[in-house]
């Protein structure tokens, strides 16, 4: 049988120093909560069941995780006495335990599955308690792991630590598994006989010592368990994540030319051979298919661009944009739930929304889809290889026919048959020696 793993994710902070209406796990990262990140890293790490331990005003935690609330649990800790009894308050997802049980904290979002990985061998190998550690130059406020002959003896909180054990540099990360069978045990055992009255989730390790079970470190990285209490340690993390984001793109192919200026979100999908250049944001739902090129200070959202096609510089991609193969978006274009064909282009200054833009069509400057008459949304449908002639304004519900041709500076309110010319404006007039006068 295989060896089975499942996650108890702390999630019942007051986040005041945030000073935000949102929970503080609520928070974002790469456009997903703090604590979806941690949802989803349990789901790639295998879990067979996911609890998320929240406090009484916070019932709109799994609407906020969307799809990744599936089959995920939300017990209530109804008064906030530690993380031991955090954990405990998930205490029926524990009467059958998994092999492995996993305790991760929401407001740290940035722990890798490589150390996720790691502790599950531990206890996979016979260990029965695995605290993940971290050594830091600042230790201050963290727990600190006391080994003595090389194992780890317990975790003494800041609060209760004396000064010789405020030197230890080895600091806790909060982060621990159990092998299933002792969690309940060792947890229903925690006292809060401390500095804080609290029952600390660290008293597993004097308390599994004493039972003779074996306890081991695996240390992590400092930037994988940094905690988020503050925004300033929001848009630290921010940062990690974003370095890890680009450096995975470059590993798989991408060419970022300025990759400190770009921002990826959670879920930014990049095909091999795409260049990004400088000072582009990727937000939620954007997928990118080979070899496309997005140009200079482009923002892309809920969009899908196919191989080859090419965006900006300074092009707006809004949701429900999909730009076909080597299609062409320029500088200054605003598409919105837009279709942009195979080889179609909108090479300047334009608003395409609610249209769809047919292969090869040519799109000119100063385009406008007027899609909104202060009530309702229209479409516009160009058919392929249609040519707009520059400064038109189409007003949807409108078509305009497949090879049709819109002189320049039209006002196109009725629809355009196929191969037609179309004028929609006033025939112009020159009256000679005039000007002077
Ligand atoms: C905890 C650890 C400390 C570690 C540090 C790492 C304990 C006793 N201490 O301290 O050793 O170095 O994290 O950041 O575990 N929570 C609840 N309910 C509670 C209390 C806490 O859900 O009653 C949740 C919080 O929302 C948070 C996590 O548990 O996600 C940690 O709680 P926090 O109070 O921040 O613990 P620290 O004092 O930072
Ligand atoms: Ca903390």
């Amino acid at each position: 049988m295989s060896f089975s793993s499942q996650f108890v994710i702390l999630a019942a902070g007051e986040g005041t120093r945030m000073k935000s209406r949102r929970p503080k796990v609520l928070h974002e990262i790469g456009n997903l909560p703090l604590l979806g990140h941690v949802v989803a890293l349990a789901n790639a790490a295998g879990s067979d069941r996911i609890s998320v331990v929240r406090g009484p005003n916070s019932d709109g935690l799994a609407d906020a995780l969307g799809d990744l609330a599936d089959g995920v649990s939300f017990p209530v800790q109804t008064e906030r006495l530690g993380t031991a009894h955090a954990v405990l308050a998930a205490r029926d997802d524990l009467a059958d335990p998994a092999d492995a049980v996993f305790v991760l904290f929401a407001d740290t979002p940035l722990l890798t599955l490589e150390t996720v990985r790691a502790v599950r061998e531990t206890l996979e190998g016979g260990i029965d308690l695995v605290v993940v550690g971290f050594e830091t130059d600042a230790p201050a406020g963290y727990g600190r792991l006391i080994v003595e002959d090389g194992a780890l003896e317990r975790i003494v909180e800041d609060k209760d630590a004396s000064e010789a054990e405020k030197l230890v540099t080895l600091c806790n990360s909060g982060i621990m598994a159990f092998r299933g069978e002792h969690v309940l045990p060792i947890l229903d055992a925690v006292g809060n006989d401390n500095a804080q009255a609290e029952y600390y989730l660290t008293d597993a390790v004097a308390i599994a010592r004493e039972r003779g079970l074996d306890v081991a470190v695996a240390l992590a990285g400092e930037s994988e368990v940094m905690g988020v209490n503050t925004r300033a340690q929001l848009a630290r993390c921010e940062a990690v994540f974003q370095d890890r984001r680009r450096a995975a793109a470059m590993l798989d192919g991408v060419t970022l030319t300025g990759p400190e200026t770009v921002f990826f979100s959670h879920d930014t999908e990049i095909g091999a051979d795409v260049t990004v250049e400088p000072n582009v944001v990727f937000g939620p739902g954007v997928s990118i298919a080979e070899s496309a090129t997005i140009r200079a200070f482009s923002h892309l959202e809920g969009a899908r661009i196919e191989a080859g096609a090419v965006i900006g510089p300074y092009a707006r991609i809004r949701p429900g944009s999909h730009i076909g193969e080597g299609a062409k978006v320029g500088n200054f274009v605003e598409t919105k739930n837009t279709s942009i064909e195979a080889g179609a282009k909108a090479n300047h200054l334009a608003y395409l929304g609610d249209a769809r833009i047919g292969a090869r069509a040519n799109v000119g400057a100063g385009t406008i889809t007027c899609n909104y008459d202060g009530k309702t949304k229209s479409l516009t449908d160009i058919g392929a290889s249609a040519f707009i002639g520059s400064n038109s304004a189409l007003v949807a519900p409108v078509r305009i026919g497949a090879g049709a041709y819109v002189a320049s500076g039209s006002v196109i309110t009725e629809d355009v048959p196929d191969d037609a010319l179309a004028f929609g404006r006033a025939r112009q007039v020159n009256k000679p020696g005039r000007a002077p006068k």
